[in-house]
């Protein structure tokens, strides 16, 4: 099992995620982050730090998020790790809750 990281990250990027992973497995792109299945431990101390909503186990994808799956094992192959909060993107709370917006995901 892993958890995943879903569309209401786009263009928010708040980050307080990656400040309880204890096995730091968050990969960061320019505006999305994902996790790293295979260093995920299913701890589940992500899913309620994130303020858009955004991070579920991997049985419990909303409809319509199951892309998703694939997206962050991909793209955790890709991008280099973060282990630290950082600013939220600007706009960031325009954006939580809009969709859809995987067309600006930005890879
Ligand atoms: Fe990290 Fe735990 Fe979230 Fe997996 S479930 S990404 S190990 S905080
Ligand atoms: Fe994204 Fe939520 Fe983390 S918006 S960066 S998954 S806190």
């Amino acid at each position: 099992m892993t958890f995943v990281v879903t569309e209401n990250c786009i263009k928010c990027k708040f980050t307080d995620c990656v400040d309880v992973c204890p096995v730091d497995c968050f990969r960061e792109g320019p505006n999305f982050l994902v996790i790293d299945p295979d260093e995920c431990i299913d701890c589940t101390l992500c899913e309620p730090e994130c303020p858009a909503n955004a991070i579920f186990a991997e049985d419990e994808l909303p409809e319509g998020q199951e892309v998703f799956l694939q997206l962050n094992a991909q793209l955790a192959k890709q991008w280099p790790a973060i282990t630290e909060v950082k600013p939220p993107l600007p706009d960031a709370d325009e954006w939580n809750g809009k969709e859809p917006k995987i067309d600006l995901l930005e890879k």
